[in-house]
């Protein structure tokens, strides 16, 4: 069977899979990360190791370890983990939702020779969550400690390192670091010629279905797995989670719906970035690249209108909010609540009702969030579509995937089926157990492996709603613009 560890932001998954494509065991340790200032995120890479060793003791009492044949690991992405030259961490990890860095991100674009002259090395902008810009963070901030800085890793590369004494990453998340020429798959020499650290710090780069080493005794001692077990490469979570949606080929898109959205489709070229809006990132497969959009708003929205309405109980919010028609008889919803990453890379974003009259109500504003959220998603693949990506049909996971409501909704907006699939639910545990099973050979590629993730719903759109819709998405997308210059 085999083994996918997912160091997330909020806890640690262990999934194990057979090779007959059925989840045997799943548990998740839950963490949480420090906010040591206002905008800052960090966490102690030892409370991941810890999170690993609970999740994985969970799930080897259910499948013992010497039915694990391999092990992939997926991690939450961007994040810099600075070791020293013996491997020990010199300061906490600075993690993907850190914003101290906008400066930084800047000079990067600057020492680069511009935006233009960026994309054309990486075929990405460099976003303030993205590793490059806190390493030069650091290497400012704390020169004294910096010099000691001999391996940056993302945090899944971190667990590598513990697992098998590797310093090494994969395609997908050295995309995420800034600093990776993904049409090339490899290091961008270019920026890193430019850049005032030293680029011998990056682990070397493997595709990410390929072992990249085997469990070591340390390892073995301190997770309980058999010593030689391979280890793959595996990937960063947004991106290894598509193949646990089965979106391993152009046609249908991703939607989760998590506190963030990510919406996320697989290309087989790395097609250009349109202004370096979107995420292109290399994908776990060698022959395929992946585009995502984030929004920062997603289920937070919810979450915070919930809050604001004192209630509890989403499921109760969410049948209530179906009692009024698609377009929430004209109230339309801007979710730019904490700033907005994609389409307008814009921290001082803001949110807004518009169309309020005296007849709404908490239903009408409820369906106006869950469908702000959902135009906020169109609006990301209005540039997707720059690229030639199509909207044939969606794969919903996430929190959100659970709502039929919220389902239909993406369904009528978009104007194609919306499904869900077995696995979705797991994340990218999911998608690393999948792809280890590709390097173990129970599955030629991705796309076999993708086929273990079979529909278990699906709705088709409703003509008369997608007309509604298609109106007040137009008010939606004017929203911005209109608005811009009252969030300064
Ligand atoms: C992707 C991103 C997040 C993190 C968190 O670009 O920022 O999805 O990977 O898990």
């Amino acid at each position: 069977a085999y083994l996918g560890i997912d160091i997330g932001t909020s806890g640690c998954k262990a999934l194990v899979l057979s090779p007959e494509g059925e989840i045997l065991a799943t548990h998740t340790a839950a963490y949480d990360f420090d906010r040591p200032q206002f905008g800052w995120t960090e966490q102690d890479p030892r409370v991941w190791i810890e999170g690993a060793r609970t999740s994985v003791a969970n799930v080897l009492r259910t499948v013992p370890a010497d039915r694990i044949v391999a092990v992939g690991l997926s991690g939450q992405m961007h994040g810099f983990t600075p070791l020293d030259r013996e491997g020990q961490v010199l300061r906490p990890a600075i993690l993907w939702n850190d914003q101290r860095n906008a400066a930084e991100a800047a000079d990067i674009v600057e020492m680069a020779g511009g935006p233009d002259a960026l994309l054309s090395m990486t075929n990405n902008d460099m976003l303030t969550g993205y590793t490059a810009g806190k390493i030069l963070w650091m290497q400012r901030k704390e020169p004294g400690l910096f010099e000691k800085v001999a391996h940056a890793l993302n945090p899944k590369d971190y667990l590598r390192c513990i697992l098998t004494g590797e310093y090494a990453t994969e395609v997908s998340d050295a995309s995420g670091t800034g600093l990776f020429d993904v049409r090339r798959r490899s290091w961008s020499g270019d920026l890193l010629s430019k850049l005032p650290f030293d680029a011998d710090m990056l682990p070397e780069c493997h595709e990410s279905d390929v072992i990249s080493g085997q469990v070591s005794r340390s390892g073995a001692e301190l997770f309980r797995l058999a010593p030689g077990t391979p280890v793959i490469g595996g990937g960063g979570d947004s991106v290894i989670q598509t193949l646990g949606t089965s979106v391993v080929r152009p046609g249908a898109l991703q939607t989760t719906i998590g506190t963030g959205g990510i919406i996320a489709a697989a290309l087989t070229s790395p097609a250009d970035n349109p202004e370096g809006r979107l995420q292109v990132f290399c994908n776990v497969a060698p022959d395929l690249w992946h585009c995502m959009g984030v929004s920062l708003n997603s289920g937070a929205s919810l979450a915070w209108l919930a809050r604001l309405l004192g209630a509890d109980d989403y499921a109760a919010l969410v049948t209530r909010a179906a009692e009024v028609p698609a377009g929430s008889e004209g109230l339309v919803f801007l979710p730019y609540l904490n700033g907005e990453r994609c389409p307008h890379p814009d921290p001082t974003a803001r949110g807004a009702f518009v169309g309020l009259t005296g007849r709404h109500d908490a239903r009408h504003m409820t369906r106006a969030v869950m469908e702000g959220i959902v135009f906020a998603f169109y609006d990301i693949y209005r540039l997707m579509a720059r690229m030639g990506i199509k909207k044939s049909l969606i794969k919903a996971s996430g929190g959100g995937a659970r709502s039929d409501l919220w389902r239909q909704m993406q369904a009528d907006v978009f104007g194609c089926p919306v499904v869900t699939t077995l696995g979705a639910a797991e994340g990218g545990a999911f998608g690393a157990a999948l792809l280890t099973g590709v390097a173990h050979g129970t599955w030629s590629d991705v796309v076999e492996a993708a086929k273990v993730c079979r529909d278990l719903s699906q709705q088709t759109p409703d003509l008369h709603a997608s007309e509604t819709y298609a109106k007040a998405f137009d008010i939606y997308a004017d929203l911005y613009p209109s608005l811009r210059p009252s969030f300064d």
